[in-house]
């Protein structure tokens, strides 16, 4: 992905995660900003991104985020919004020999609390099986359980009220908080 003015590219993003990846306690929490990560995913909902990272950035000490999928990006342009963007392209760009990071562990160590808005049916249903075959998705995967990890779903009613939604919303392992629903 290509820096652009106001959103730093990968490059600026590392030394910020790194030490914290390679020693936690050297950063207490009220001694730096809190770290919010955002996952966005296919739903026509995606389109209020931009809305719902300025709103986050209206908060005074929180650092914002996002991870998209492919999908997520045909509903918002990244000229509007004002953080750093990562998508699939960026966690194989990033690892090329076994000294690189892989970025969504880096990620799920920088985040202190992980907020997926909208969760579409598609990556909802991906999430409650295991699976893991994007940046977003093995973010989520390779969660550290005892931080928040959010989750909005938004489809339409049809596909909401199918029995397999609620299977899959209240699995064995999802915390979850209906945040935003379409
Ligand atoms: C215009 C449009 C709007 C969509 N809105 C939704 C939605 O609100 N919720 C949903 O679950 N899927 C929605 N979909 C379908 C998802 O985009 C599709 O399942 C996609 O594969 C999701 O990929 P992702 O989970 O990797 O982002 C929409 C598709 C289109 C074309």
């Amino acid at each position: 992905m290509e820096p652009s003015p106001g959103r730093p590219g990968l490059e600026a993003t590392r030394p910020h995660m790194e030490p914290r990846a390679s020693c936690p306690a050297a950063a207490p929490l009220l001694e730096r900003q809190f770290h919010v990560l955002v996952g966005v995913t296919g739903s026509v909902a995606a389109l209020k991104l931009p809305l719902l990272v300025s709103r986050l950035l209206d908060i005074p000490g929180l650092e914002v985020a996002v991870v998209t999928t492919e999908r997520a990006k045909h509903f918002y342009s990244p000229q509007d919004v004002p953080v750093t963007l990562y998508s699939d392209a960026d966690e194989w760009e990033m690892w090329k020999r076994r000294s690189d990071p892989v970025l969504h562990i880096d990620l799920r160590r920088w985040a202190d609390l992980m907020l997926v808005a909208p969760l579409d049916a598609n990556t909802l249903g991906k999430v409650a099986s295991g699976i893991c075959d994007n940046l977003l998705t093995c973010v989520i995967r390779a969660w550290d359980r005892s931080k928040p990890l959010l989750f909005c779903p938004a489809m339409n009613t049809t596909m909401w009220e199918h029995p397999i939604t609620a299977q899959q919303v209240w699995g064995p392992w999802l915390r979850w908080a209906p945040l935003w629903t379409k």
